[in-house]
């Protein structure tokens, strides 16, 4: 899939737009809802962004997209539900947490704020380290650029404090990088086990997102206690208990239920679990390294 780099080292690529407005979409139904409980409980809003970036991306526009990233969408949304939330920001990227800060004043944002520059594994278990003993309600996301920033263990971790129970969490998931190549022992991913990413992080209830093109490996996982949590049809966020939501997995993880090879308008080629995509190694002790 063609992808664009911006100044801050953030890549952009044909479902970021999609991204970015089921994000605005799942904040602004999430600050409602949160509005409503803390109302009534007085309980602090924790938001942990591990990959926040720099927040705003005027690179965005020039790819045609709104310039606004995660950290101030989910600010924006959060205020004008009148939530202040604590919030830790987390990114590889020194400059990327600057410009992400100056962006928070200028914008005139209301929060808590605490900047973690460095792996977001090691930032995430700092945090959790030093929670207070209140009861949070919020949201932890995670967005990574690909495998190596999606510290799912330590987000099972997180999870395991009580004070994190009520605390939903939304993962952007690279579907390739999802154990799926059973029948082909050879391929050369280092990979999770779906296992792990639908269930590993403790969670009760499960979401997925229906990709908009087929042919985009990229897509939103949600995960929340509320066992009552619906499906958010406006952007296509099913429950994996209904057969819809099972169906998306299955197309999304399970290349093997998918009958036939496709093309998909834009050129792309669907990957289905018949072809053999092996290619040889040249050193041959190396093929088997990653299974
Ligand atoms: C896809 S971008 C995030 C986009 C952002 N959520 C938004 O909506 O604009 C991924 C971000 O993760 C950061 N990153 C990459 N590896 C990381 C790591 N190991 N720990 C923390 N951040 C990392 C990158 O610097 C980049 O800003």
């Amino acid at each position: 899939m063609a992808q664009d780099t911006t100044s801050t080292g953030q890549q952009y690529s044909k479902s970021t737009p999609y991204k970015l407005k089921g994000f605005r979409y799942l904040m602004s139904y999430h600050s409602r809802v949160c509005k409503l409980i803390l109302e009534k409980t007085k309980q602090p809003y924790i938001y942990i962004d591990l990959n926040c970036g720099a927040g705003y991306q005027p690179d965005y526009r020039k790819f045609g997209d709104e310039d606004l990233g995660s950290p101030i969408i989910a600010l924006q949304e959060l205020n004008k539900e009148g939530i202040e939330p604590i919030c830790h920001f987390c990114d590889a990227s020194h400059k990327s947490l600057d410009i992400l800060k100056k962006a928070i004043k200028e914008l005139n944002l209301k929060c808590d704020p605490h900047y973690w520059p460095g792996e977001n594994k090691d930032s995430l278990l700092r945090v959790s380290r030093d929670l207070a003993n209140s009861q949070f309600n919020g949201l932890v996301y995670s967005d990574p650029n690909g495998k190596q920033d999606f510290p799912i263990k330590e987000i099972k971790k997180v999870f395991e404090f009580p004070q994190m129970r009520k605390v939903d969490l939304l993962m952007n998931v690279a579907t390739t990088y999802v154990k799926r190549w059973e029948s082909n022992p050879k391929v050369n991913w280092e990979v999770y086990s779906l296992e792990e990413i639908i269930n590993g992080h403790g969670k009760e209830k499960i979401f997925v997102r229906n990709p908009e093109n087929p042919s985009l490996k990229w897509t939103f996982i949600y995960a929340t206690n509320w066992c009552k949590q619906k499906d958010l049809t406006a952007i296509k966020l099913y429950s994996i208990d209904t057969d819809l939501g099972k169906r998306i997995l299955d197309h999304l993880f399970n290349p093997r239920s998918n009958p036939l090879p496709g093309i998909y308008d834009d050129g792309s080629v669907a990957i289905q679990g018949d072809l053999n995509l092996h290619i040889p190694s040249s050193n041959p002790g190396e093929e088997n390294s990653h299974e």
